[in-house]
């Protein structure tokens, strides 16, 4: 196992109306920015119950993060925020709301000319501090909950980048499944996607003498297999909602990351092809997931060989066999939760996606556990989708 230092701050408060919470989890005294998306918030019930929850608390708002969300849109909350001199931002909605506030949090104290720099440049190391934040979660997916990441896209530049800060974990973060009843079907998809790749990117390398870690990694995989569909079928069945929601959580708050190779490849060609071609996030992972594997088995075999006995079941002896069956049951699974793998299913074809090995080239972005995805090699993965 490699060496490794584990601190995760974010306080997790889950489960039925546990959005009453925030009347204590907030201070009475902190102004508070209370950030949100296109208004599902105030349909399903949400906005209402933090309302409710912050009777007595000076509250502010700023709504309209969209997905994937833009520089621009989080500059204007910046603009608000240093005016307003709020204490605290509270991100009521899901990944892209809670990763615009984590970029807010941070440009707001920032000395520097440009706060496009922390992320373009570089400089999340260099923070001292960002304002608080705290989150009301309404979409289990990107595990942004209980992490210090944030991905932000700037369109006029073509670029969706990410930058991760220690500063920026919320200090809390509310997961009341009931609150995930009135997602759309496609996000409900994108979700278990997202979150099954999460796990992945942190598992599929190479043994380093973790089984601890390997078998944790196993368990969300198993469990998001097993209760994905349930929430399909049924979307008001609280226990697979809560299931779902908790997986995606426990994917990427650090746990299973710790003392293992990592390898992103699939989420850093992903987080290009929304920039240009704008597909769902988790759309891209699974359309890059099943070429990324071919071209990358023999780098990856032993680890795939596990996941295959140990979560698909495939006991063949040959091993060329069973790495196969392995990605044909990630796809079928994959297919069954209502999730496409191809290009051609979004009409597009790999010459039309080039550009996205060139702006990773551009970059100078080396992807695989070994290093030896450079510019040609994205190319050939990017053929392998067609
Ligand atoms: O904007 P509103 O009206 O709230 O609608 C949203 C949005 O249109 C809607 N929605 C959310 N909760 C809902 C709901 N609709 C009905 N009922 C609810 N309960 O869903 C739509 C999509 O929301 P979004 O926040 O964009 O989705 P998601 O949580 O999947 O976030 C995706 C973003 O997170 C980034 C992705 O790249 C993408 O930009 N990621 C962040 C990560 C992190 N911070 O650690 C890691 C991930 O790999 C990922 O890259
Ligand atoms: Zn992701």
């Amino acid at each position: 196992m490699q060496n490794f230092t584990f601190n995760n701050p974010t306080k997790i408060v889950f489960g039925k109306r546990s959005i009453s919470e925030l009347a204590k989890l907030v201070h009475p005294d902190e102004k508070v920015l209370m950030t949100y998306g296109g208004g599902s918030i105030k349909t399903n019930g949400v906005y209402d119950q933090v309302k409710n929850a912050l009777k007595g608390h000076r509250v502010i708002e700023f709504v309209g993060v969209e997905p994937n969300p833009e520089y621009e849109t989080c500059m204007q909350a910046v603009k608000e925020a240093r005016e307003e001199k709020v204490d605290f931002l509270l991100s009521i909605g899901g990944g892209s709301v809670l990763d615009a506030t984590k970029f807010i949090a941070a440009a707001i104290p920032y000395e520097g000319e440009d706060p496009w720099d922390i992320i373009s440049k570089g400089m999340e190391g260099r923070l001292r501090l960002a304002v608080p934040l705290g989150c009301v979660l309404t979409l289990p997916a990107t595990g942004s909950e209980a992490n210090g990441n944030a991905v932000i896209s700037r369109k006029a530049l073509g670029q969706k980048l990410a930058f991760s800060s220690r500063h920026v974990y919320p200090r809390f973060s509310i997961l009341d499944p009931e609150t995930t009843y009135s997602l759309p079907e496609r996000q409900v998809i994108n979700g278990i996607v997202d979150a099954y790749m999460h796990v992945i990117e942190q598992y599929m390398t190479y043994d380093v003498s973790a089984p601890l870690q390997d078998r944790l990694a196993e368990s969300i995989l198993l469990t998001i297999i097993e209760e994905g569909p349930k929430v399909r079928k049924d979307p008001y069945n609280y226990e697979a909602r809560a299931n779902i929601m908790w997986c995606a959580t426990m994917a990427l708050n650090g746990v299973i990351a710790c003392g293992v190779v990592e390898d992103w490849a699939t989420h850093l060609i992903g987080h290009e092809l929304t920039a240009l071609h704008g597909l769902d996030h988790a759309q891209t992972l699974a359309i890059l997931l099943p070429a990324v594997w071919k071209h990358q088995r023999v780098q990856k075999a032993e680890k795939l060989l596990n996941y295959a006995r140990r979560i698909w079941g495939i006991e063949s002896d040959d091993s060329e066999t069973a790495i196969d069956e392995a990605i044909d049951k990630t796809v079928g699974f994959f297919n069954s939760v209502g999730m496409p793998t191809r290009l051609s299913d979004y009409d597009l074809t790999p010459a039309e996606c080039m550009k996205v090995a060139e702006q990773l080239h551009r970059r100078g972005v080396k992807l695989g556990e070994h290093k030896n995805i450079g510019k040609k090699e994205v190319e050939e993965i990017l053929l392998l989708c067609a």
